[in-house]
């Protein structure tokens, strides 16, 4: 009878350690979540000020949280947040927030190159099980692995989570062609642990949410450039009419412009069955706004002020 080797065994254990590389507003809300529900984790990221950034975001959302989970005793509400705090080890250095990780989620920015090399870093420093997964938007995970060996490229999914990361219960669990069913496997319990819904998904442009989303967002851009409406009267018009939380240009800032145009770039130029695809070409409002360094939320304007 087919029974496990001890390395079988191993390689399907649960994941317990999570160290997440990039504390910017997605990877500070996947250590922050993954911290609640109880897994050690280490936060890596370029630089001090990045991981002081990050601690400050976490802070903030867990304040919000704890206040509702312990309405009546502040007290108790803070200990609550410094425990949950106390979970994440932040970090600079790469090669030793991965060396104990049974899973390393990646949330840096959209950029293939980028993550390319840091996918290279991390494999010469992760074990040889653990589960490695980005949290691109846009990006097909095979390719983000490619240069990885076959065992890494087998432990290699994507896992995309949504913003803000604690409030949002969906996590895209992508399965490249290399994927094995073991770490599929492994990645559906994670996202379970974490109190998430999955939805697994092929590696195509934009997996599920992103591939509805992106032709949504540009078209609304592209009606502000016609002079068809206002933002605000866009955004008016998709939350009272369509009955969306947010309206379109309120969410452009709250993801970020510079990733949206990362995003529309990159089909556009070479996405799979997207090249050239209108609904993905540049548009004039997003490229000005990006090059002014008016990113949206993260950093004060965007569509609108928020200073
Ligand atoms: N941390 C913790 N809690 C948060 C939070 C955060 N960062 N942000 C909001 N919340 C909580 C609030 O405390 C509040 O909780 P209760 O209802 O229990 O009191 C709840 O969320 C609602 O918040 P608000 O009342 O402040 O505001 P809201 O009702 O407008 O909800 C929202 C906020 C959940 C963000 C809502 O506006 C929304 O769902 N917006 C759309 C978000 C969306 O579409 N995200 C996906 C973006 S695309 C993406 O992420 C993929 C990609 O690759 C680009
Ligand atoms: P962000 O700009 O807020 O954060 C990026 C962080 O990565 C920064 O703190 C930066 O210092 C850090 N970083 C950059 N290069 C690094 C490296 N080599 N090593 C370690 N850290 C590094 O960006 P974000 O909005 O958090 O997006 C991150 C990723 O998540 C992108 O791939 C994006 O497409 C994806 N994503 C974004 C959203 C969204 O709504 N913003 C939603 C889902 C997925």
């Amino acid at each position: 009878a087919h029974r496990f080797t001890s390395a079988a065994a191993a390689q399907s254990a649960a994941i317990k350690r999570v160290t997440v590389v990039g504390g910017g507003q997605m990877g500070a809300g996947i250590a922050q979540v993954s911290a609640t529900f109880e897994h050690p984790v280490t936060l890596v990221d370029v630089s001090q000020e990045a991981l002081d950034r990050g601690k400050q975001y976490m802070g903030k959302s867990l304040a919000r949280v704890a206040k509702k989970k312990y309405p009546e005793d502040p007290k108790v509400a803070q200990e609550w947040v410094d425990a949950v705090l106390g979970r994440i080890e932040p970090t600079t250095n790469l090669a030793e927030g991965v060396r104990k990780a049974d899973l390393v989620v990646e949330a840096i920015v959209e950029n293939i190159g980028v993550k390319q090399r840091l996918f290279g870093d991390i494999a010469a420093g992760a074990p040889e099980q653990s589960v490695l997964a980005s949290n691109t938007s846009s990006l097909p995970i095979g390719r983000i692995a490619e240069q990885l060996n076959g065992t890494r490229r087998q432990n290699m999914v994507g896992l995309h989570f949504f913003n803000p990361v604690p409030q949002m219960k969906l996590v895209e669990v992508v399965k490249a062609n290399e994927t094995s069913e073991d770490t599929v496997a492994r990645a559906l319990e994670f996202v379970k642990s974490i109190g998430k819904a999955p939805a697994v998904c092929k590696d195509t442009p934009g997996f599920i949410v992103n591939r509805l989303l992106l032709p949504y967002m540009m078209e609304a851009i592209r009606l502000l450039e016609r002079d068809v409406a206002e933002a605000r009267d866009i955004d008016t018009a998709m939350k009272l009419g369509a009955g969306y939380p947010m309206g379109p240009f309120e969410l452009c800032d709250y993801v970020g412009l510079d990733t949206i145009k990362f995003i529309v770039d990159g089909w556009y130029k070479d996405g799979e069955g997207l090249q050239g695809n209108n609904l993905f070409a540049a548009s004039k409002k997003l490229d000005e706004l990006v090059a002014a360094g008016h990113l949206g939320v993260k950093s004060g304007r965007g569509f609108y002020d928020y200073s």
